[in-house]
Parts: structure tokens; C-alpha cells; sequence
């Protein structure tokens, strides 16, 4: 049963302008609606190069507020300096999604990779504080950990090197955000380590739209339970863990969307605020793909089709964060469970497929 009028009173307040680059993608969008519901004025940045317009008019009808929306590139500094940070007054703090994501292109075209999420990045830090934007939160990932020898993995566990360009760019950006607070800027950064984030809202009105054929779980899993692929490969059986399937921690993308509005709250707020912060944003459970298909038939009903075939290369084997940094210091805790985060995958997949 989808919920529909969503809108929330909180925002009815007034909190402050945040820019939220990338904000008609996956989880910016998702942030955007949790942004405008706990009362902050948020204007998109997206060059719509893996998104869809219609994303802006979707996030008005659950929050009944318009976001404001620039079609800008974070490539394109002036650009960014002209439409966004000179033509937006009193801007309290950034959120910088606005990346290339796809792990297995990234080695195809690591350039293109280096470029765009490197230089969007320098970008916004250049023009932060010539605007006097002092806050930004950072979109990284668990892939900064590869394999970590000790699970639930910390934030403090050493960062592997990368095995991907889309991994190292996120290590690389991490570093960029460092050394600049180091050199005296005075920016605060939050960074996040998303874990493995599935699922779509309440409304089904947002959710994952992947390009042609999915390469991550869920969305190759609802296109196979729609009948849109014949079966689901599960990329290995013979991996040191319970029932041989690689094990990750599936993180919901409302509840990790809520992870950047406390986020917010911390820079703008919070005086304890270390100047470079990071924190993993997971669940704190370890899930096996075998153990995900299970719990995807149980809360649906839905009988999905899957064969074991070889390893993926490149994957790991096993990781789940520790949340503990992320629920004491930030407040945060995951609170959907994995069923209901499943059931709002499929809803969003049947309102794509109008059923
Ligand atoms: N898997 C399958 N069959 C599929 C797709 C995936 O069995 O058709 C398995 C994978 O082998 C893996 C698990 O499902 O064990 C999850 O795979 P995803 O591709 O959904 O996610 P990854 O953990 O590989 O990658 C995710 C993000 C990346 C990010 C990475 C590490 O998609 O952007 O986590 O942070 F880099």
C-alpha cells in the first residue's frame, strides 16, 4: 500500500538555504524531500546526466514545496559561481552528491571518472568560501575500506587501496576535503560512508532509476520479479561466509537520507563539531545475497527466479559497518527493516511498470 500526502509540518520552519548537488538522483533526491520536511530551503544543482526533471515535480508532490532547480554541471565553475552560489544568498552549507557511480565503467573511462568527481568537487570547495559557505557534507562510500580485516568494520580501519577509478576517487576526494581544512580553510565537512543503500520512498513517487541493464542487486532483483529479466545470477556461492553469498549491509535510502539532515544539523549547529568528521551509515547487520532473495519473497510474495553463477571480479567478500560513531555522535540510528525496505523497492518497481 503506498502512502500518499506525505507532507510533513515541519516545514512550515524556516532553517536556512542548503544546495544539494546531484539532488534528482537516487539518494539527493531522497534527501531533498527529508531536507524540506525537517524545514530547510533547498535548491537542486543536477546536469540531469542520469536523472530526470520530472524528479523536481515528483519531490513537490510528497513535500508540497518546489524545490529550486538549476540545470548546471558541477564541472562548469562559473556555471556554479553564477546560477548557484552568487545568485542564491545566505546558503548555510552544501550537500555534494553530484557524481559518475557505475564501479565497472569507471574502469572503462577512469578519466572521465577522475575528472568529473574530482574536479566538481575542487569546484565547490573554491567557491565555498568566497561566498562564506562554510558547511559541506560528503557523499563516500564502504568501498574506501575494501575488504577490512575486522568486522563490524569502524571508521578508523584503514583505508585499502581502491580497486576501482569510482573508489579512488572517493579516497581521493575524502583527502581533498582533509588537506584543505588542514591548510587553515575554514570549512567544516561531514563525511559519510554510505554502506550498500536500497529501496525507494513510502510514496513510490522517488526511487532508483538505473540506466539500461542494472549492474547492482536490487534493481537487477525487481526488474527479474517484474518479468523484465528472466532470472537473477547470484555472483558466487563458494565465499567464506554462513551460506557461501557475499555478504553486505543494506542501508534504506529514507533512513540514510536522514543521515544528511542530522548531518546539516551538526555543522550548522553543533559547536563540538570536529572540523572533518566522518561516519559510516549502515545498518550494523551483515545481510548474504541468498539471505536478501529470502526476505525479498517473504515480504512480497513474489517467487523470484535466480542461479548461482561465478564471482563478479572486483567484489568483496563480506562487509557491514559498525554504526555506533554515526548513533552516538550524530543521533542516527537505521530504523526501517529490511522487509519494508524490500516491499518500497517493489512498489517502486510496479509504479514504474504501472501496475
Ligand atoms: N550481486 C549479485 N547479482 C547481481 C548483482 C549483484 O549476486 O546481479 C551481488 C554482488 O556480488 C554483491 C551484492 O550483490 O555481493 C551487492 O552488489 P551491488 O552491485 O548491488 O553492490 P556492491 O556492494 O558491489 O557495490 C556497492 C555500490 C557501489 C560501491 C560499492 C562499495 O553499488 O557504488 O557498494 O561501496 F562502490
Amino acid at each position: 500500500m503506498v502512502q500518499e500526502n506525505y507532507h510533513n509540518m515541519d516545514s512550515n520552519k524556516n532553517r536556512g538555504r542548503i544546495v544539494v548537488t546531484g539532488g534528482t538522483g537516487f539518494i539527493g533526491s531522497h534527501t531533498v524531500v527529508e531536507l524540506q520536511q525537517s524545514g530547510y530551503d533547498v535548491v537542486i544543482v543536477d546536469n540531469l546526466s542520469n536523472s530526470n526533471a520530472d524528479v523536481v515535480d515528483n519531490i513537490a508532490k510528497i513535500t508540497g514545496i518546489r524545490p529550486s532547480f538549476e540545470q548546471v554541471d558541477c564541472l562548469d565553475k562559473e556555471f556554479m559561481e553564477s546560477r548557484v552560489f552568487s545568485k542564491y544568498s545566505g546558503i548555510k552549507a552544501i550537500i555534494h552528491f553530484a557524481a559518475s557511480k557505475a564501479v565497472g565503467e569507471s574502469v572503462q573511462k577512469p578519466l572521465l571518472y577522475y575528472r568529473n568527481n574530482i574536479v566538481s568537487l575542487v569546484n565547490i570547495l573554491e567557491l565555498m568560501p568566497k561566498y562564506n559557505v562554510n558547511g559541506i557534507v560528503f557523499s563516500s562510500s564502504c568501498t574506501v575500506y575494501g575488504q577490512p580485516d575486522i568486522l563490524p568494520v569502524t571508521e578508523d580501519a584503514p583505508i585499502k587501496k581502491a580497486e576501482s577509478p569510482y573508489g579512488n576517487t572517493k579516497q581521493i576526494n575524502e583527502e581533498i576535503i582533509q588537506d584543505t581544512i588542514k591548510s587553515g580553510s575554514p570549512i567544516n565537512a561531514i563525511i559519510l560512508r554510505y554502506f550498500n543503500p536500497i529501496g525507494a520512498h513510502p510514496t513510490a513517487l522517488i526511487g532508483e532509476m538505473p540506466n539500461g541493464v542494472p549492474m547492482n542487486l536490487i534493481p537487477y532483483l525487481t526488474q527479474t520479479a517484474i518479468g523484465i529479466r528472466k532470472e537473477l545470477s547470484v555472483f558466487g556461492d563458494d565465499y567464506d561466509t554462513p551460506d557461501g553469498s557475499c555478504i553486505r549491509d543494506y542501508i534504506n535510502v529514507v533512513d540514510l537520507a536522514k543521515a544528511h539532515v542530522v548531518s546539516i544539523e551538526r555543522i550548522l549547529e553543533d559547536k563540538q563539531l570536529e572540523s572533518v568528521e566522518e561516519f559510516n551509515i549502515g545498518t550494523g547487520v551483515g545481510v548474504s545475497v541468498l539471505q536478501l532473495i529470502n526476505a525479498f519473497e517473504r515480504s512480497t510474495g513474489v517467487k523470484l527466479p535466480y542461479k548461482i553463477v561465478g564471482r563478479r571480479a572486483g567484489d568483496i567478500e563480506k562487509v557491514w559497518a559498525n554504526p555506533l560513531k554515526a548513533n552516538t555522535v550524530l543521533g542516527w540510528k537505521a530504523e526501517t527493516s529490511l522487509e519494508d525496505t524490500l516491499k518500497s523497492a517493489w512498489d517502486w518497481q510496479l509504479k514504474l511498470n504501472n501496475k
